[in-house]
């Protein structure tokens, strides 16, 4: 939630710093803006409501040189989206311009001792007491102060999540920022430096990047970095390089990136599961933990949000099946309040492909504090979940622009499936030549997947013809639960349409009241050889509800005659095993959102009121 970009070097900041934005809209649109300065000292700013478009409307014939610059877009959580709330905010002098991702905690009482001090606040934001407490510093403080010492003496006084950064239009040269629970990285080029909430930020300029830590404060000049703790002790960063390319930030003649990333899975999956067998072992990234530890485990939870939760819906059937271990998934917003039992001996897995999701890394740290071990999925390096976890498998998807998850989803459910070969072979459970027969089959699937894509025409089709439905309902059973759970969310999320996912038995306890004429049903149909009792039991559901008028779209695997007779519209797939058929059944159902989505008018990238991560409970 919200994208933050700084600069300092020898281009003009200012194109450096709107690109950069635009790279990172899918973190927030309500407002954006930035400010620059001047080697001779004049602080220029510019904000606006909306998406950047607007801002590239307000910075039209305006000229603004400076080598020094931040930007931010914004999701907005304290005061409304609109102009007098966008970020940058200055303190009452003009001198300090200050940008902010995440939420001050204890906002409230700062706000009321500013008041008291009789400072004036413009917006309802919680970023703007920030620039009037590290202004009130530099001013108390006189020359024997500078901007990185106020930082850190006010973050100290700061509570909840946040990067901050900001510009001093009395030190032209340079830009501080701190974090706290809230994603930032550096970019080091030749004679410059980048910050950003993601390394997508600059990727254009630099590969070689640098995490910063937790409670850290960084000063970037042209020539590099300084970093140190709150209490300005020396402290390091964890130098990366950055592995893929501007193409994978930029929509390469899609129009939208949501379609980019569509086509991307097979390479998104294959990735994944390249860089996690070697040598006939399964490997994980990190691994801050006794082999042993896992040896010993006897509950596995899975936690995540949205689809990440589906992800781990689909772990529970493959490590279960693999391990014998009883696996419980849980969304993580609900983890930590419910009190679960958790001990030495358990596992909890986190998935999140941001990294950042503060649901989920609540749900890690409440894990921790039980003394369970952690294991997280992610997608995106230097971010606070994989920090903190245990062990780390990262997925190897890229950079997801469009908000909804699509390649990182299915990325992720590679990934689940690798974990549970990955507690098989620690445990035992299953041979290696037997893991090694599984891991075989995965590796087929980029290639099915790439199949499926081929063969998305007809779900184009269907999707047109439904486009103007009042609602949508998804059924599947096992593996195809999940699925269908995924394909209800990304239809929500990006058609606006009411949707819903249900397990194909349960809907004759109450939701097959909502089927009416012509209601569009989508079935995910199990293989008929793989589970025949399963298939049989589907197919009933489908007579069930066509009896009824449901206009069923039936997503089967080819060859499935029976399926293929009930069917008003029929999705094939290719052959797959179960446990990983939801690898090729969640395709139609990210393009068939797409594409209704489109034919309602709608931006596919960027749906109403959504961000792409999510750091607030
Ligand atoms: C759905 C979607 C969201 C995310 C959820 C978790 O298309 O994108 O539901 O899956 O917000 O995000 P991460 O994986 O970043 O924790």
């Amino acid at each position: 939630m919200c994208g933050i970009v700084g600069y300092v070097g020898s281009r003009p900041a200012l194109p450096v710093v709107v690109e950069g934005l635009r790279r990172m809209e899918y973190r927030g649109y309500d407002s954006a803006g930035i400010a620059v300065v001047t080697p001779d000292g004049v602080l220029n700013t510019a904000k606006k409501a909306g998406r950047i478009g607007n801002l590239d409307v307000e910075l039209a014939g305006r000229e603004i040189t400076g080598n020094t610059g931040i930007g931010h877009t914004r999701w907005a959580t304290h005061g409304a989206p609109n102009d007098r709330n966008a970020h940058p905010h200055l303190d009452a002098a003009g001198r300090i311009a200050v940008i902010h991702n995440g939420i001050i905690e204890n906002f409230h009482e700062l706000r009321a001792e500013l008041e008291r001090d009789g400072v004036e606040l413009t917006s309802d934001t919680d970023t703007e007491i920030v620039a009037h407490l590290v202004a009130a510093v530099l001013r108390e403080g006189g020359d024997d102060v500078v901007l990185a010492e106020a930082v850190r003496s006010v973050c100290r006084r700061l509570e909840g999540s946040f990067t901050l950064v900001f510009v001093d239009r009395d030190h032209p040269d340079s830009v501080v920022a701190a974090r706290r629970n809230s994603p930032l990285v550096l970019g080091l080029g030749d004679g410059e430096t980048f910050l950003g909430s993601s390394d997508v930020a600059f990727i254009e300029f630099t590969k070689r990047a640098v995490e910063i830590g937790q409670d850290q404060v960084v000063e970037i000049t042209r020539d590099g970095y300084t970093l140190t703790d709150l209490h300005g002790n020396p402290a390091e960063g964890k130098p990366y390089a950055i592995t893929w390319d501007l193409e994978a930030a930029e929509k390469g003649g899609y129009e939208y990136f949501m379609l980019k990333e569509i086509q991307e899975q097979p390479t998104a999956v294959g990735e994944t599961l390249r860089s996690h067998f070697m040598d006939g072992r399964i490997t994980l990234d990190e691994q801050r933990l006794d082999i042993s530890v896992l040896r010993e485990i006897d509950k596995v939870f899975v936690v995540g949000c949205g689809s990440a939760y589906h992800a781990g819906l689909l772990a529970k059937h493959a490590i279960e099946h693999w391990t014998r271990i009883p696996v419980e998934v849980e969304m993580a917003s609900e983890f930590r309040y419910r009190d679960p039992v958790l001990d030495r001996q358990t596992l909890v897995i986190a998935i999140s492909q941001s990294g950042e999701t503060a649901d989920t890394l609540e749900a890690v740290r409440h894990a921790k504090d039980q003394r369970a071990t952690v294991l997280a999925i992610c997608n995106t390096n230097g971010a606070q979940i994989p920090r903190e976890a245990d062990a780390v498998l990262y997925t190897h998807a890229g950079p997801e622009i469009g908000v909804a998850a699509t390649k990182t989803f299915t990325a992720q459910v590679a990934a689940v499936l690798i974990v549970g070969l990955a507690l098989a072979q620690a445990r035992g459970t299953k041979y290696g030549d037997e893991i090694a027969a599984e891991f075989a089959a995965l590796e087929a699937m980029p290639d099915l997947i790439r199949q499926t894509l081929e063969r998305v025409e007809d779900v184009r089709r269907i999707a047109r013809e439904i486009a103007n439905a009042k609602a949508i309902l998804f059924l599947g059973r096992h593996v195809g639960y999940p699925v269908a759970l995924e394909g209800a969310l990304k239809l929500k999320e990006l058609a606006y349409m009411h949707a819903e996912g249900f397990p194909a038995g349960e809907l004759k306890h109450g939701p097959i009241a909502l089927v009416e004429q012509d209601l569009p049903v989508v079935v995910v149909m199990p293989d008929p050889t793989g589970r025949p009792l399963l298939h049989q039991k589907m197919l009933s559901n489908i007579a069930e509800i066509s009896a009824r008028g449901a206009r069923t779209i039936v997503i089967a695997t080819e060859g499935d005659e029976l399926a293929a007779k009930h069917a008003a519209h029929l999705i094939e797939l290719p052959f797959s095993p179960t446990l990983l058929s939801p690898l090729l059944s969640a395709i139609p159902m990210q393009v068939l959102a797409a594409e209704i989505a489109q034919a309602r008018g709608f931006d596919v990238d960027k749906p109403r009121n959504l961000a792409k991560s999510v750091t607030v409970e």
